[in-house]
């Protein structure tokens, strides 16, 4: 079974409704910015990559029909305005952003209205392609670099919230480290967490490991030391909202503790991410804008209350791992490098943000 979180053709679009997974697979028709941008917030659609190419995606659908008329490129401006504002902490939606302004600015010169329209629709069909290719690098060069510290065994690896399919235009990021390795016959065993508050672990991962087949193993957040102790675990590997210049990493809410608990028992952590998901502005992850979510997502599941009415809720969807923690390395599309290292390798190669 493939899963099919985003479903295009030229003038349409279509998301798997990630709210109702894994019990419904509903498809809801996105056809309009706004659109996009309601299902960005509600978490219809998730997970750093998807958001931007959703965002990207139901803006190609509008200017598909004629959307901006005579002067598109302020269309164009005020559109992708309104999809960074969604979501704040993923990097990727605001630097597709800039890249795709950038292109528009730089076609308006010679070309009319019509052709403007159509080279960035094509810009932004590009985006879906580009992701999946760069997913595949990424499984690749994570999957040779873990097994390159144990040549002959198969691997365990522990994931933390959702970095599949269902998050990316297709494969995945860390979860396509751990796709590369099943692929190898290497992968003994994958475990995944639940991922509280939103459970993006025990709803949307384990849902993909099912799907495909891959051996894996459900625990809550609150089991990942013992888990590190008893299960012979080789590596830690997550995904990334935001890596900054120094190699510090803002990802889901938990991913800190499972770095700290990872570092005292001598296990490699990586950050699987594509160089989209990087922004060499910012020096260090004391300057990432951390989303904090409504109180309901914590004391309720599914609209059941689970919490005592009237207690006070703290409810950030990320924190940051700072770089001294990321002890296997960040592996890129482009390769693994220790978080020392990024900043050169990635210098030139990224738009500015
Ligand atoms: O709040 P979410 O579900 O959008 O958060 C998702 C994550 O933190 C993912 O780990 C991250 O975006 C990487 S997705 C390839």
């Amino acid at each position: 079974m493939t899963l099919e979180a985003i479903r295009y053709r030229s003038g349409s679009l279509q998301i798997l409704d990630q709210l109702l997974l894994p019990h419904q697979t509903v498809y809801t028709e996105i056809r309009s910015v706004d659109d996009a941008y309601r299902a960005i917030k509600a978490m219809k659609v998730r997970g750093a990559p998807a958001i931007a190419i959703v965002g990207c995606l139901s803006l190609a659908v509008e200017l598909r029909a004629g959307a901006g008329g005579d002067d598109p490129v302020t269309f164009i401006r005020e559109s992708l305005c309104h999809l960074t504002s969604a979501r704040p902490t993923a990097v990727n939606m605001g630097r597709a952003a800039r890249e795709l302004m950038e292109h528009a600015e730089n076609e308006s010169m010679e070309k009319n209205s019509e052709q403007l329209r159509e080279s960035v629709i094509t810009w932004i069909e590009e985006m879906l392609e580009r992701d999946v290719n760069d997913n595949k690098k990424i499984g690749n060069y994570g999957a040779q670099h873990i097994l390159s510290g144990v040549p002959r065994d198969s691997v365990t690896i522990l994931t933390h919230c959702n970095t599949g399919s269902l998050a990316t235009a297709g494969y995945g990021t860390a979860l396509g480290v751990v796709r590369s390795l099943h692929a190898l016959g290497r992968l003994k065993r994958l475990y995944c967490t639940e991922t509280r508050p939103y459970n993006q672990g025990a709803r949307l991962t384990a849902y993909e490991a099912v799907a495909e087949g891959l051996p894996a193993t459900l625990i809550t957040d609150s089991m990942a030391a013992l888990t590190m102790r008893e299960r012979g675990i080789t590596a830690v590997v997550v995904g990334a909202d935001r890596v900054v210049a120094n190699g510090d990493t803002a990802n889901k809410v938990g991913t800190y503790q499972l770095a700290i608990t990872a570092k005292h028992h001598g296990i490699p952590f990586y950050v699987a991410a594509p160089s989209t998901s990087c922004d060499l502005s910012l020096e260090s992850g004391r300057d990432v804008v951390i989303e904090v979510r409504p109180p309901e997502e914590m004391t309720s599941i599914n609209g059941v209350a689970i919490a005592a009415p009237g207690i006070d809720v703290w409810n950030p969807s990320f924190d940051v791992t700072p770089h001294q923690l990321i002890t296997g390395g960040i592996i890129t599309e482009l390769g693994v490098f220790l978080p020392s290292e990024l900043q050169a390798a990635l210098t030139g190669r990224l738009t500015a943000l």
